[in-house]
């Protein structure tokens, strides 16, 4: 089943699945991401069976919403053997969505060549979904309607230039922003991340307890 057929004959409904928040959505999947292995987190989120999802695309939950480039940098990354935090929207057998942040651990054999991933996923406060991150998606989807994912790469680009920031610190201050807000992460000290700062592994490995 390709990203097209599904999609055809899929329904769209504009609102959210509701989940438990607290949980971490998990998947496994070969080097091409056709899943594997599936947690019943995810199973209960995205409201498909394990037969259903077990040696099908990881696009099958993919949502229409999402600007192409974002899954083109994920993979970029990911073949790259890099682990990658991108806000996704996704989309249930439902036809509802529902939003989350991924962690990734990259399985290799013993010829150094990648065999599995591992995917995390964790719930993205409302907040920042809604006022950051739902207006930039939209933009990078009408360029790309437009113009196509050349552009809204361009665009990506130009629009973390101006915040001297890459994808991931963007979305990194975000959340630690809007958490500081909300008062939790009170005993985070950003100056603990100090020598782990290009892989964001001390504020990311929290997030997701690792
Ligand atoms: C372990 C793993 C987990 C993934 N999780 C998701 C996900 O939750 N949602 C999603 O849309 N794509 C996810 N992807 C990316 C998909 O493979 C795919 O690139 C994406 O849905 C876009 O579809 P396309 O590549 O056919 O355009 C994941 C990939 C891997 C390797």
């Amino acid at each position: 089943m390709n990203q097209e057929n599904h999609l055809q004959n899929r329904v769209i409904i504009d609102k959210e699945v509701s989940w438990d928040k607290t949980q971490v959505i998990m998947s496994k999947t070969n080097a091409f991401g056709i899943i594997e292995y599936a947690n019943e987190v995810f199973v209960d989120v995205c409201g498909y069976e394990d037969y259903e999802l077990m040696g099908q695309p990881h696009n099958i939950i993919r949502h229409p919403d999402m600007p192409k480039v974002i899954f083109k940098v994920l993979w970029e990354n990911l073949k790259n053997g890099k682990n990658f935090h991108a806000i996704v929207k996704n989309l249930a057998k439902s036809g509802r969505y529902y939003w989350v942040i991924t962690d990734f651990e990259i399985a290799r054999d013993e010829n150094d060549v990648i065999v599995n991933y591992f995917g995390r996923r964790q719930a993205v406060p409302q907040e920042v979904i809604a006022m950051h991150i739902e207006p930039l998606y939209k933009k990078l989807l009408q360029i790309e309607a437009a113009s196509g994912v050349e552009f809204s790469e361009k665009y990506l680009i130009g629009f973390l230039e101006e915040k001297k920031r890459t994808y991931v610190e963007y979305i990194k201050e975000l959340i630690y922003e809007h958490e500081k807000s909300q008062s939790k992460f009170a005993n985070y000290n950003e100056e603990e991340d100090a020598g782990e700062e290009e892989e964001h592994r001390g504020f990311f490995g929290r997030l997701f307890g690792r």
